[in-house]
């Protein structure tokens, strides 16, 4: 999701010849694979988006890929690149922090993965930091994109909306009490490149990129709080079938992987990200 978006917004760049390879052209497992396609292309620059994204499946303890491709992958790029004296850029997520703070969390703060999925990507920010120093490492949350060929939860709620009867939608029922903060690909990507173009400023780095949250009255977002913004936002929303849409706890939502109640990233100061709702109107300025 968010390489596509980047490369629909930066294929044609001025500044920089991008090459992209999906997982047909190179599997970062294959340590191999990566070193002839650095020696064809010769780049100054790494940047994964590539990953194993399947939390609940994670869990199975026959699932090798979540640490293949989430540990060893990134092992393989971070030793790689900084063999061949070039930069490295990963994604990774909120997810490596726990529930345990209430607040958000910052780049200082310890993570403290709770399960599979967390466990692969925290070794994968280790192992990123050990094998290249210059490592950059931007952590993120809750990524949504236009495009309906991925899953996500705008789109989630967007194709209930038209499978369900207005009445149906009694049905539908929501978590409101497990926080994070949305993000737009979009914005995001706009960053990245930023950090592609002041390279030698990021060096070592860790950075948190999620939309703010700017409601001095409310700083946390539920799913049930983003789902009704949705259904607002897109004209969607009638409120006698909203109201009727039935708010969970996250203990009642039976999934195999725990998922953190909070885990809020606060932003790098560094960094002005508008507002989750500004955001989402982009989102429908686009696709409506
Ligand atoms: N989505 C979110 O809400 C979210 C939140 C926080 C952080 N992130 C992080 O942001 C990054 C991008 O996420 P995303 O949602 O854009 O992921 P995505 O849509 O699932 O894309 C991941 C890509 O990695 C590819 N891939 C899997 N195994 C590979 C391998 N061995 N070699 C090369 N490519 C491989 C996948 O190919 P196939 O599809 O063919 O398997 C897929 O194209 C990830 O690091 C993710 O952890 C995402």
């Amino acid at each position: 999701m968010l390489a596509s978006e980047f490369l629909e917004k930066f294929w044609d760049n001025e500044k920089f010849q991008i090459f992209a390879f999906d997982k047909k052209e190179l599997d970062i497992t294959k340590f191999s694979e990566i070193e002839k396609k650095v020696f064809v292309v010769q780049p100054d620059i790494i940047l994964n988006f590539s990953a194993y994204t399947n939390v609940d499946d994670a869990e199975d303890i026959w699932e090798w890929l979540n640490f293949a491709v989430n540990f060893d992958g990134v092992e393989n790029l971070a030793k790689i690149s900084w063999k061949n004296k070039i930069d490295f850029i990963t994604i990774s997520t909120d997810f490596v922090f726990d529930w345990e703070n209430e607040n958000w969390y910052s780049e200082k703060d310890f993570p403290n993965p709770t399960n599979q999925y967390w466990f692969a990507k925290f070794l994968w920010e280790k192992s990123a930091k050990e094998f290249n120093e210059n490592s950059i490492i931007i952590r993120t949350s809750w990524l949504y994109w236009w495009w309906k060929k991925f899953k996500n939860f705008v789109n989630t709620m967007l194709n209930l909306w038209e499978k369900l009867e207005k009445w149906e939608l009694k049905k539908l029922k929501i978590i409101a009490d497990q926080f994070w903060n949305p993000t737009y690909c979009w914005d995001l990507a706009d960053w990245i490149f930023k950090v592609l173009e002041n390279i030698e400023k990021y060096r070592w780095k860790i950075f948190h990129f999620s939309n703010e949250i700017s409601d001095k009255n409310n700083k946390k977002i539920s799913w049930f709080d983003f789902a009704e913004e949705i259904f607002l936002q897109s004209w969607k929303k009638i409120w006698e079938n909203v109201w009727n849409i039935k708010k969970i706890s996250v203990s009642e939502y039976k999934r195999k992987a725990r998922t953190p109640k909070f885990s809020i990233l606060k932003n790098n100061s560094e960094i002005k990200i508008w507002d989750w709702k500004i955001w989402l109107k982009k989102y429908f300025e686009k696709i409506l």
